[in-house]
């Protein structure tokens, strides 16, 4: 692994992305703006890299503002998170009328493209105003971000640096960077264009069923490189490139052409600032379940994460192997997340009826079979939870990457240790090889996987655990930002490790 800070791009980095790497709130009191930091993985390797290039980062703020002038405030003194260091000018707000903005985030990137892109077509809603919505709010982001483009290339202008280097994240920005690149073009800017998407991409009976699909397909390939979390999402979006719009490609390179320029396709897997969760889990203090095995879910509630499955497996687990009860305990952890859309109320109320369900059928004076925390829980609340638990059950229906599969055998510190139980669609499962591996559609077979788990013999476990936490440690985040760098050709030249992909 490599710490973060210690290498850098040849030029400045611009990162565009839905939501800015803290959230704006006003305090009641005193009426001001401050940032509340968000703790994310993925901010922790890329805002050193911004930092220290006199980079910037523009994304919405997590509020709307009657004044898009006021200013944003400089971090709090107290601040420890990676962005402290991100003085506000270098941040990038932008604002779009709430109306607007809803049509774009619930209607079309949480109502279409989550489900779409997961494989889940019958939830997608395909509504012409929502696309207007995404595409009018994805124009305005290339146009700030062109803005700060200008300003760098001023800025650099007596002392030339590298290319800048743009990058563009996520399903929210499909269509950004290509009117990126035209802006750019027409003031004679230089800069180079990455985008990485960090949920799958679906293949092409799934992805052509979006009415607009050919224009998703030409916004990504406005960029230089194009990264997703495994090989099957590169395969599936170079299919999609061929058949939709009947590009030249090569599969075996991983490339696309397109509009006269040569598109590169990479799988770039995506890992966790493992360091920070084993010291977390060194400090945390024990969790007290007494005497309890504890198998554990985290995830936000979002009907893509198997939650439902996985409470019918374990309620299978205690109806078939009825020596698990009063012995094991389910904590699921589930984040509220998009609550505005329906189909995320619906999950909720689906969950409190299934767990009410099965707590009154097997609860007894001195148990309860599941443990519910609706709501969010600190990084050493959570660190403790990977630690001290006996088994993660991490079965997505389907997942881009998954990080919760990574942050517990990081956080696996005890001897022995416990096991991780992943789905095979999870990007996550592609690589995790020892974890054992269930399919969260066949209810049976997934409990008795968990019932394995839990009479594993301790040299297995061991063994599995230690081979699972070497390769997390190996491939964690700032491996996976030192990457991106080498891919674009912006990793410093002293910094470079050879090949990385
Ligand atoms: P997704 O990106 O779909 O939410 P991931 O598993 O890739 O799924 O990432 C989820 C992130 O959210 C992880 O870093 C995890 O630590 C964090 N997280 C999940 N649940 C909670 C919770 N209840 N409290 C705090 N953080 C959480
Ligand atoms: C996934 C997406 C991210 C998103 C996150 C939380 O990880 O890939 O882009 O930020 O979920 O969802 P939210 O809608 O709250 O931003």
């Amino acid at each position: 692994s490599t710490e973060p800070g210690s290498f850098t791009s040849n030029g400045s980095m611009i990162v565009v992305s839905n939501r800015l790497p803290f959230v704006l709130k006003r305090n009641e009191l005193t009426g001001q703006l401050e940032r509340k930091a968000s703790a994310g993985g993925l901010v922790t390797a890329v805002a050193p890299v911004v930092i220290s290039g006199n980079g910037v980062w523009v994304g919405w703020p997590g509020m709307h503002m009657d004044n898009p002038k006021e200013p944003i405030p400089e971090s709090d003194p107290n601040d420890r998170t990676p962005t402290a260091g991100l003085l506000s000018r270098k941040v990038v707000a932008v604002h779009v009328e709430p109306t607007v903005f809803d049509s774009y985030y619930n209607g079309c990137c949480n109502g279409t493209f989550w489900p779409l892109f997961h494989s889940m077509p019958d939830r997608a809603t395909f509504i012409a105003d929502h696309w207007r919505a995404y595409s009018a709010v994805n124009e305005e982001f290339a146009a700030k971000t062109v803005g700060a483009l200008e300003q760098i290339t001023k800025e650099q202008n007596n002392q030339p640096n590298g290319t800048p280097l743009v990058w563009v994240h996520d399903y929210h920005l499909m269509l950004a960077a290509n009117w990126i690149r035209q802006a750019a073009d027409e003031k004679h800017l230089r800069c180079k264009l990455g985008f990485f998407l960090h949920i799958p991409f679906p293949p092409w009976d799934i992805f052509r069923l979006f009415p607009w699909a050919d224009e998703i397909l030409q916004g990504m390939l406005g960029c230089d490189m194009v990264g997703f979390h495994i090989q099957d999402y590169c395969l599936n979006f170079v299919d999609c490139c061929q058949r939709c719009l009947g590009c030249r490609v090569d599969r075996k390179n991983l490339l696309v052409e397109h509009g006269g320029r040569t598109v590169r396709v990479r799988p770039l897997p995506i890992g966790i600032p493992f360091d920070r969760f084993v010291s977390l889990a060194e400090t945390a203090s024990k969790v007290m379940l007494t005497n309890q095995k504890i198998v554990l879910g985290v995830d936000r509630l979002d009907y893509t994460k198997g939650l439902v499955h996985r409470l019918k497996a374990f309620e299978l687990l205690l109806e078939k192997h009825p020596e698990h009860r009063e012995q094991v305990t389910m904590l699921q952890i589930a984040v509220p997340s998009r609550t505005d859309v329906r189909e995320y109320q619906d999950l909720k109320l689906e969950m409190d009826q299934l767990i009410g369900r099965i707590n009154g059928r097997f609860t007894t004076p001195n148990w309860s079979p599941i443990r519910y925390i609706y709501g969010c829980v600190s990084q050493d609340e959570l660190a403790a939870f990977y630690r001290d638990a006996a088994v993660a059950l991490v079965t997505p229906l389907r997942d881009g990457m998954n990080l919760v599969a990574k942050e517990f055998v990081a956080c696996q510190i005890n001897t022995p240790p416990g096991v991780l139980i992943v789905s095979p669609f999870a990007g996550a499962g592609e690589m995790m090889h020892e974890a054992l591996i269930c399919n969260p559609y066949e209810m049976d077979e997934a409990a008795e996987v968990i019932h394995r788990a839990l009479t594993m013999p301790e040299d297995e476990r061991t063994l599995r655990m230690n081979h699972l936490r070497r390769r997390e440690r190996i491939y964690d985040v700032n491996y996976w930002m030192k990457s991106f760098l080498q891919v674009m050709g912006s990793l410093e030249e002293h910094d470079s490790v050879g090949a990385t992909t």
